[in-house]
């Protein structure tokens, strides 16, 4: 699969409209993205839950400009205040695309953006806020080229949403979205996230996920800095190979339904990607105390209750509680009577898998 797909056909079409929206979500992660080659090429394959609730809507204002500047003219407005400062990783953004996406330098743009969930949340918002771009974008691309196919406007917007934040090419379809070639996974690809093509058993439908915000600072390592510390790392290759071996086994769990080993596969995942922190040089250390008392917690309640819930955690200290919908009440009073205390300022959010973005 190459990149040339994307290179644009002539736009036969003036543009009509002056600006698009979409609401875009978050997703988790069940085998993680952790290393990459390239402009965010991934060393491994990922899969992830699309997410409902947490979501960026953005509006992208697009303007024709009177004449070709070097530059591009972006303007960035957060919650209705201008944030000069994430302009920077736009332009960088635009400068990735300009050869799939040339009109980028015709117009003048303003991005108009939101997220559901709290800006100091610790959670990420560059992969819905990247997808959401991304689809506003292809809306542009699809009024001046008209006849695209939805799969190509699908693929090509995970592809260009990919070029601004990795993860963020598995944020525009859903339930299941599979990014990184696989062996087993017919039509999964480097270069754009593609919907699980397979039978996915009932126990996983709906599945929720409660975020418990351990920490709700600034990241304490960015992605591109944490994605860095695999080359050269002692366990590199290894951990690529898990990824695709992991993969490979939850390909089956996810059509019978086996609760067990999934919590076994999506667990090992996410302290595998913490032991890649804590063995990389320089070492990083991601969680807190109380995210480990979390999940001591989470493993206490399943062995006494025999409730199959699990966590899973981004490169943070927040946890991800995933169970089935069919436990919600249960779980649900769980975090609140026993797991909110650990969380910053008793705040978590409860989630669940969600369908995808949605044009406004
Ligand atoms: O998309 P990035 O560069 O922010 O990397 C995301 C990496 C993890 O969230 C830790 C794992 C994943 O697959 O989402």
């Amino acid at each position: 699969m190459t990149s040339t797909k994307f290179l644009p056909a002539d736009y036969t079409q003036n543009l009509s409209s002056t600006s698009f929206s979409y609401a875009s979500p978050s997703n988790i992660a069940l085998i993680k993205y952790w290393g990459k080659q390239g402009i965010q090429i991934p060393k491994n394959p990922s899969i992830s839950f699309t997410l409902d609730t947490c979501r960026t809507t953005t509006t992208l204002h697009f303007e024709k400009r009177d004449n070709h500047k070097e530059n591009f003219e972006v303007k960035v407005i957060l919650d209705g205040k201008h944030k000069p400062g994430f302009e920077a990783k736009i332009h960088q953004f635009f400068s990735r695309i300009l050869q799939y996406m040339p009109f980028v330098k015709e117009y003048k743009f303003i991005v108009e953006t939101t997220n559901s969930f709290p800006h100091s949340s610790g959670i990420a918002s560059s992969a819905s806020g990247f997808s959401a771009i991304a689809l506003c974008l292809m809306e542009m691309e699809r009024e001046m080229q008209p006849g695209l196919t939805d799969t190509y406007f699908t693929q090509k917007a995970s592809f260009i949403a990919r070029l601004g934040s990795g993860s963020g090419c598995r944020s525009l379809e859903g339930p299941l979205v599979v990014w990184g070639e696989h062996s087993e996974i017919e039509g999964s690809s480097d270069i754009y996230g593609v919907s699980y093509p397979y039978e996915v058993h009932e126990n996983f439908r709906d599945f929720q996920d409660a975020i418990l915000l351990v920490d709700q600072g600034e990241k304490q390592v960015s992605s591109t800095v944490g994605h860095n510390l695999m080359h050269n790392h002692p366990y590199a290759e290894s951990r690529f190979n898990q990824a695709h071996e992991n993969l490979a086994k939850l390909i089956p769990i996810l059509k019978n339904g086996d609760l067990d080993s999934f919590i076994h596969i999506v667990e090992s995942e996410a302290l595998t990607l913490h032991a890649m922190m804590l063995t990389s040089s320089p070492y990083f250390i991601l969680m807190k105390s109380n995210t480990l008392k979390i999940i001591e917690k989470i493993w206490e309640y399943r062995r006494e209750t025999g409730i199959p819930l699990c966590f899973t955690l981004d490169a943070g200290a927040n946890v991800h509680v995933l169970f089935p919908k069919n436990y919600k009440n249960e779980v649900q009073d769980f975090i609140k009577s026993s797991l909110s205390e650990y969380c910053q300022n008793n705040r978590y959010i409860f989630d669940s898998v969600g369908t995808g973005a949605i044009k406004l």
